[in-house]
């Protein structure tokens, strides 16, 4: 509680502060909004710890229509904020060192817009720690919009991502984090996509359009609040994806959000497993534990308002043995709900005659196993399978206002942590799982091809030929030095699940 105040003391004095900025600028007639000037990691107020440095000593660097946004990264000293003002920008800008503050200016409605005209892969890479990405327009990219690689502590918001590809903003591996106010449209995969992640607070963004709203997968500790999910083929996502190196999914909060008409077609690329979602679903859990689901409004989604389900529910899904499939202890509290349900899928249909369900759409629907899971007042709703869920004794979660870390995580070392394995989780773990077919085809296929060959991996990354014809094409990865890509080469031929 203590945190939050102090949190909420810095927002008003960063309003105050942001107030007086503007008039004075006003007076100098530029129109210019002046640089931020608190920095807004965590709520602790540990402003010179391993999170960012204060504006007074950040170094302004300010790029302009014409000029190359990675070229001042290039240049950038860690602490640096770079200011970049409105204008099309045709690159990708790869982001390897820490504390980098990326800021868009927007000027009377005009923002900075990073145009990928459907040929670049990707807007925003970066691996460094202690990043804000903000005040961008993303459009036309092929594969993903924003997408972190194993950096820690980051906050990513107020930006537009419309038609990227594969994955809108996408965190991989990363600890503490911040997605909020975005709005995003027209993704493959997951549109907000946090893979592999602790302690992120996705709050307040608008999703449509997208194969999958949010999707929160193999993390823990994840907030999901104030959403606007509607018109996605499937709308909120917590599930285990077997074969990632990281094994589980707990500790989920869904609650205010408003999830709304789910029903897209899914434009998904045939074959992976995004594709095999069905459409019509506001809420999912594929067998990730300890989900609470309370205070969402959730109406028109034609299949069902929310789904439990054990890794069954993607057709020909190839377990993992270390993960566990089926969702345990998940806390369904007041929702509303309503009109879900309209036309479900036909195993739905199938299981209403079985239930002998004669209200007209189902509400919440369990399959597969599961324990220790209750819902609140469930004769309010209709459901189906949720026979061995108890009356909540929960109080909610109230008394949970973030949760992101109080203190920044320390950074990743790439000193003492392996390199390879982690390019391989940071990167490659977006599309390769072990046993199973994601975007790219699985890590045990590719050990059968390159077995004794890490150059030849490492050498098809840098300029990877299009082989498979029901697969895409894999982006190249030429922005790892040849160094880099040999260790993550090795990594990938030397795992075993
Ligand atoms: C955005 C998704 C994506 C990411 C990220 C990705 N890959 Fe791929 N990968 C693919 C796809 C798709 C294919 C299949 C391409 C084809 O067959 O044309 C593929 C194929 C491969 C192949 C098979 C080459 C062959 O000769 O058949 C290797 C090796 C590979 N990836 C390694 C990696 C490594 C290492 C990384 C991480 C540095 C990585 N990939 C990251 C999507 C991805």
């Amino acid at each position: 509680m203590k945190t939050i105040f102090k949190f909420l003391g810095m927002l008003i004095a960063a309003a105050i502060l942001f107030g007086a900025g503007y008039l004075v600028s006003k007076k100098q007639k530029s129109n210019v909004p002046p640089p931020p000037t608190v920095n807004y990691f965590s709520g602790a107020g540990t402003k010179n710890a391993s999170g960012l440095q204060q504006t007074e000593e950040r170094n302004v660097v300010e790029v302009k229509q014409g000029q190359s946004i990675q070229e001042a990264v290039n240049n950038a000293k860690s602490g640096d904020l770079i200011r970049v003002y409105p204008g099309t920008y045709k690159e990708t800008i790869y982001i390897d060192k820490d504390n980098i503050y990326l800021q868009g200016v927007v000027l009377e409605g005009e923002w900075p817009i990073l145009e990928g005209e459907k040929k670049r892969n990707d807007a925003i890479l970066y691996s460094g720690n202690n990043m804000v990405i903000e005040n961008f327009k993303i459009m036309n990219y092929k594969g993903n919009g924003i997408m972190g690689q194993a950096g820690n502590n980051f906050i990513i918001r107020n930006n537009y991502i419309i038609d990227t590809g594969v994955y809108g903003i996408f965190p991989e591996f990363g600890t503490n984090g911040l997605i909020s106010h975005n709005i995003l449209s027209g993704i493959e995969d997951a549109a907000i996509y946090v893979g592999m992640c602790d302690n992120i607070d996705v709050l307040y963004n608008e999703v449509f359009k997208s194969v999958a709203g949010i999707e929160i997968e193999n993390s823990r500790h994840a907030l999901v609040e104030g959403n606007y999910v509607h018109d996605n083929t499937g709308g909120i996502l917590a599930f285990i994806t077997p074969g990632l190196p990281i094994k589980t999914c707990f500790d989920v909060i869904i609650r205010n959000n408003f999830i709304i008409n789910n029903n897209l077609e899914n434009f998904g690329e045939p074959g992976s497993i995004v594709a095999s979602l069905p459409r019509g679903t506001g809420i999912i859990i594929m067998a990730a534990d300890e989900v609470t689901i309370e205070n969402n409004i959730i109406t028109g989604n034609e299949n069902a308002g929310i789904v439990m389900t054990d890794l069954n529910f993607i057709a020909h899904i190839t377990k993992d043995p270390e993960s566990e499939p089926n969702p345990d202890r998940i806390v369904i509290l007041d929702n509303i709900m309503s009109n879900n349900g309209s036309n479900p899928i036909d195993e739905l249909k199938a299981a209403r005659i079985a239930y002998m369900v004669t209200a007209k759409g189902i509400d919440i629907v369990a399959v597969g196993g599961g324990t220790g899971s209750c819902i609140r007042d469930k004769s309010k709703y209709v459901t189906i399978g949720l026979d061995n869920y108890s009356q909540c004794q929960s109080p909610g979660t109230a008394n949970v206002l973030s949760y992101m870390l109080e203190k920044p995580a320390p950074p990743r070392d790439t000193k003492t942590e392996d390199r390879g394995r982690l390019i391989y989780y940071g990167i490659c773990s977006g599309c390769h799982s072990y046993n199973l077919r994601m975007i790219g085809p699985p890590t045990m296929t590719i050990q059968a091809l390159y077995k004794d060959n890490p150059q030849g991996i490492a050498d098809y990354i840098a300029k990877p030929v299009h082989k498979r014809t029901d697969f895409p094409e894999m982006p190249p990865q030429d922005y790892l030095s040849e160094e880099k890509r040999l260790e993550v080469a090795k990594y990938m031929l030397s795992i075993d699940k």
